[in-house]
This record gives C-alpha cells, sequence and structure tokens, in this order.
C-alpha cells in the first residue's frame, strides 16, 4: 500500500547517492562559541518547570549546552544502539527481502554510522573535557532496562516496538532540525553555528529515512498477526512513558549543572528535580514534543492502528481523533 506523502524506495534510493554528503563537509575547525545558545529552548524540558524561572541567565545559557550536548549522545544512542543493530539483523536474515528495500536499509545503515561520527565529534568538540572516551556522561538507561531492550531487539520479527520507536523518534529528530532552522531564522547568529551545521547535515538523511520507516511499516509490521501488533503497541507504550515523563538525563545534568554552579546546590536544583513529575502534564512540554505540531505524521499513523489506542492517555493535549478540548 503507498502511503501518503511517502515517496516510492527507488525515489529514495536515487536520492540517497546523488545527496550524499561526507562528515568533513562540515567545518570541524570552527572553534564552538560558548557565549551561545547550542539548541533551541523550547525543546529542553526544564525549561517548562516553574523553578527554571530561579535559574539565572549563565545557568540557563549552560543547561541549554548540556542539554544540546545530550540531544547528541541521545542520537548517538538511538541509532547505533536500537535502530542499526536491528536493520543489520534484519538484512542478514530476511534473504526474501525485496531488492529495492534492502538497498535503501543499506543506504540507511550507513547514513546512521555517519550520524554517529558526526555527534561523537560535536561532544568531543563541545566539551573535550567530558569525553576522554566516547562513553555516554548524559544520557543513559538503567542496566535493567539496557538488558532487557537488548533481549528485544535481538528479535525484531517477533518484538515489533523497534518500528514504532523508529517512527517516533525520527519524527522527532526531523522537528527538531525544523526548530534549530526556525530559530536560526528568527534570530540570525544567535544558535552557535556549529550545532546548526550538524543538524542542517543530520536533517539531510532524516526527512528520508522517515519515509523510509513508513515502507517498513507497511512491509514488516502490517502483514503481521494481531497478537504482535499488539504486543509491540504494549511495549511501545512502556518506551513512551519515560520519553513523556524524562527524569534520568535531565537527573544527570542537573548533577553536572551542580558541579559547576555550587551555588544552586542549596535550593534551585532540588526544587527542579522535586518538580520533574510536573514534565507528564505539561501543555508548554507536550506542546513542543508530543503534539501534532511537533510529530503530526506520527500521530496520524497512532491514529490509524487501533492497537495503540491506548496510547492516547499519555498525550495531555492530543486525542485519537484531533486534539483534545478539554486538558486530561
Ligand atoms: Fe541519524
Ligand atoms: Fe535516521
Amino acid at each position: 500500500m503507498a502511503r501518503l506523502g511517502v515517496e516510492t524506495l527507488e525515489a529514495l534510493n536515487k536520492k540517497s547517492v546523488s545527496m550524499a554528503y561526507s562528515i568533513d563537509d562540515l567545518d570541524w575547525a570552527r572553534p564552538i562559541d560558548r557565549s551561545k545558545r547550542w539548541s533551541p529552548d523550547g525543546i529542553a524540558p526544564l525549561t517548562h518547570l516553574p523553578s527554571y524561572a530561579r535559574l539565572g541567565p549563565e545557568h540557563r545559557l549552560r543547561y541549554n549546552q548540556l542539554f544540546a550536548v545530550g540531544v547528541c549522545e541521545q542520537f548517538v544512542w538511538f541509532e547505533q544502539h536500537l535502530l542499526v543493530p536491528v536493520l543489520q539483523r534484519l538484512l542478514a536474515e530476511q534473504p526474501d527481502m525485496p531488492p529495492l528495500l534492502r538497498e535503501a536499509l543499506e543506504h540507511f545503515v550507513i547514513e546512521e554510522h555517519k550520524h554517529s561520527e558526526m555527534f561523537w565529534r560535536m561532544c568531543e568538540k563541545a566539551e573535550p573535557a567530558m569525553y576522554p572516551a566516547r562513553e555516554f556522561e548524559l544520557f543513559n538507561v538503567s542496566g535493567p532496562q539496557g538488558l532487557a531492550l537488548n533481549f528485544l531487539l535481538a528479535r525484531p520479527r517477533t518484538f515489533l516496538l523497534w518500528i514504532w520507536a523508529a517512527i517516533f523518534f525520527e519524527e522527532r529528530t526531523v522537528d527538531y532540525c525544523r526548530q534549530y532552522r526556525r530559530a536560526e531564522k528568527a534570530a540570525p547568529g544567535e544558535l552557535d553555528a556549529s550545532f546548526v551545521e550538524l543538524h542542517e547535515f543530520h536533517f539531510k538523511d532524516e526527512a528520508r529515512h522517515y519515509q523510509l520507516d513508513q515502507h517498513l511499516l507497511t512491509w514488516l509490521y502490517d502483514p503481521e498477526p494481531m497478537w504482535k501488533r499488539r504486543l509491540a503497541a504494549r511495549m511501545f507504550k512502556v518506551l513512551m512513558r519515560s520519553y513523556v515523563s524524562p527524569r534520568r538525563t535531565s537527573r544527570r545534568i542537573l548533577e553536572v549543572l551542580g558541579a559547576e554552579f555550587p551555588d544552586l546546590k542549596a535550593a534551585a536544583i532540588p526544587a527542579l528535580l522535586a518538580e520533574l513529575p510536573l514534565l507528564r502534564t505539561s501543555r508548554s512540554f507536550h506542546q513542543a514534543a508530543f503534539s501534532r505540531d511537533a510529530v503530526g505524521k506520527t500521530m496520524e499513523l497512532f491514529a490509524e492502528y487501533p492497537e495503540h489506542d491506548g496510547l492516547w492517555e499519555l498525550f495531555v493535549l492530543e486525542g485519537k481523533h484531533g486534539p483534545r478540548e478539554v486538558p486530561v
């Protein structure tokens, strides 16, 4: 079934070749500007909490920078530890895969490897002291979560939640790039140029990946029996719940902020930590991250699949049939 607005695999494969860029097309020699923000503010969760107002300009700037670096780590984790292993397994274990889809997934894997290299390099360039080795310093999943996820990802034809994770996170990635573009257009030069460039290059591939995810939905998910689809949706809901109430990375970033600004440890940081559960119902945070404006296509897909009917209760602003009129 052709999906609205999704190009054919043939067209996507051609673009993978014609639009290919190298990591050295980015200007790695340009120094990072520490006096500037590295990310648009609205996408950073703590900016939506009441006690964010307690932070002074220098604290806010530093939080913004740490958040931007945390996002780089999150992209590496998602692309390198979740998506690439699944795609490589599918390529190895599905000899009957249609050749055009195989070609598309091969491009996909190469591009995600390139992105991980770009994001690690940016972490090292922005925070050399924090990254003596390429290890996650800000983004993290718990030990049990990591083990469970590895078990599931090793069986991608049984546990199909990864397809929904790919759809949601890749549209979030595309939206993230769009927010950089918007911020740059509204106030040129206000964000650090290297981060703007990084996300601009990432966008070149991700807009295409997002379409490819929908081909995967058609080829690999739609023909599966309802029990597998329900299981995938239930597992995906567990994953989504932790994104609707982000805690672990935010806590870690506050820890780093506290080490750099010990005066925040007495009141501002404990207050922000105590307020983290408010994100679950923050309308402005949901507007930035879980609304039809931010991830409209994904919301449309959730609504199309009845196994996701239980997901809507996580969203403050959106319901299956459109934006909620009465807040939950
Ligand atoms: Fe990517
Ligand atoms: Fe991608």
